[in-house]
């Protein structure tokens, strides 16, 4: 046990204390970002008189060396350490000496604990952006490919309209658009640099937080230091960014796995991304969808508890909000695992495009559109419903699509129908005739597809 506060103490901690007290085994994650921190510490510290150059050179020069080597695998992180912060200063102690010893001079662990899990934050908001990103491409990709790919609409998983395939995917681009915009505004607002808030009440070194905030590529310093130290809002807003990404994964895996299915067959998952089982010789599962639907459940789950642990917390720092990493850093991990899975899942999956224009063509995904073409001849809405419902009847009990009709069939029951009936509900003029912004047709697809484009190159 090696610990930096005993001072104070005639006895040693119990084991089981402080076991359950010690953090380095999940608060190592972040080692990088405090060493980071602490050589931006150490040159604000000399820049500001607090230290000599001599001392800040030997500082940083020994805190790169503990980073190499932990990097190597050369040092590793001891778990007879209570936490990683105890780790790198006794590293420092140990090669410096005295030296060593002023690196934590106007700090505290509450504002250097909470500076490094911002600083690690950041990071993962950064690459989960980059994951969004690469999403958004592959999504892009299909859509163009797929700008007359013609396949049912649904509501309650009931056929509705015909739209494209082109279509469906951008609903999922603009998900994943949105996505990318929270993540952009919660590092807006979440980076400021929380290090010299000290304990709670700031320090009496005169420190210039506004030259650390910069080194560390903040945009300035917390405002208050009570708040620096206990702020984890940042952290809620990022966890319930990624709850709505996992969501968003959830739904979408949640329509490959219907669409892979052996009803449907309108995509197939490649082999690559599929498995099989022990007993039955010809299943191809779609585990990889499933996964990412049920680790959603783990996402939320991080949210949920870091939420319920941060209500009941008096100001400032308190123990409880050492709670804050193991379940975020799960989410994180699970979070990017998902992304990067779902695209390749995604990019490597066939679409069955006959199969699906098949799926349209039955169904009566028409019927709005005959009802509307009764309407264009004169008759009013609510009795063009009423005729294409009957006709819907007839064709249930006849077991045919309304197109297979003869003229004198619809005729029989309105004389409306004219012989263009059958252009006018063809899966082709359905979709190619919705072209207000955001609709299926290809001409507004087009469009869309110049907006998003510029979404993406606007970086
Ligand atoms: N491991 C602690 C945490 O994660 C570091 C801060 C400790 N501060 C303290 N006053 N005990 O929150």
């Amino acid at each position: 046990m090696a610990q930096l506060w005993g001072g104070r103490f005639t006895k040693e901690t119990d084991q089981l204390v402080y076991n359950f007290n010690a953090s380095i085994t999940f608060d190592q994650k972040f080692y990088r970002q405090d060493i980071e921190g602490s050589m931006a510490h150490v040159c604000m510290l000399e820049k500001q008189g607090i230290l000599t150059a001599q001392e800040k050179a030997d500082i940083l020069k020994t805190l790169k060396e503990i980073l190499s080597e932990v990097e190597s695998g050369k040092l590793e992180i001891s778990t007879k350490y209570e936490d990683i912060h105890s780790f790198v200063e006794a590293n420092l102690i140990d090669r410096l000496g005295d030296t060593g010893k002023k690196l934590h001079t106007g700090r505290s662990r509450n504002d250097q604990v909470a500076l490094d899990m911002r600083l690690y934050t950041r990071k993962e908001l950064l690459e989960t952006d980059e994951l969004l990103k690469e999403l958004l491409e592959t999504i892009l990709k299909i859509m163009e490919e797929n700008l007359d790919t013609i396949m049912p609409g649904f509501t309650h998983l009931q056929k509705a309209q015909p739209i494209t395939l082109a279509h469906h995917m951008a609903a999922y681009f603009e998900m994943f658009g949105r996505d990318r915009q929270r993540m952009h505004d919660i590092y807006e607002r979440m980076n400021y640099c929380p290090l010299g808030s000290g304990a709670l009440a700031g320090t009496t070194y005169p420190l210039d937080r506004e030259y650390t905030a910069e080194l560390l590529g903040f945009y300035g310093p917390t405002l208050n230091s009570m708040d620096g130290v206990s702020d984890r809002d940042y952290l809620i807003e990022f966890l319930s960014a990624l709850s709505t990404i996992m969501m968003h994964l959830s739904r979408f895996s949640e329509e490959i796995i219907i669409w892979n299915s052996n009803e449907y067959q309108f995509v197939e998952i490649d082999d690559a991304y599929s498995t099989g089982s022990s007993i039955m010789p010809q299943k191809k599962n779609p585990d990889i969808a499933e996964l990412v639907r049920g680790k959603t459940g783990r996402v939320y789950g991080a949210l949920v508890s870091l939420l319920t642990t941060m209500k009941g917390i008096p100001l400032a720092y308190n123990k409880d909000m050492q709670e804050d990493k193991e379940l975020s850093f799960d989410a994180m991990d699970t979070a990017k695992g998902c992304l990067a899975l779902f695209r390749g899942m995604l990019a490597t999956m066939k679409f069955n495009k006959d199969r699906m224009r098949e799926s349209a063509n039955h169904g009566f995904t028409n019927a709005t559109d005959a009802a509307d073409y009764l309407v264009k001849h004169g008759v009013p809405f609510r009795d063009a419903h009423g005729i294409v419902g009957r006709i819907v009847l007839y064709c249930l009990d006849k077991k045919i699509p309304i197109d297979a009709m003869s003229l004198s069939e619809l005729k029989a029951i309105s004389p409306v129908f004219e012989e263009d009936i059958y252009d006018a509900i063809s899966m082709e003029t359905c979709v190619n005739t919705r072209l207000t912004i955001g609709a299926p047709g290809v001409d507004a697809m087009k469009q869309t597809i110049e907006k998003e484009k510029a979404f993406l190159a606007d970086d």
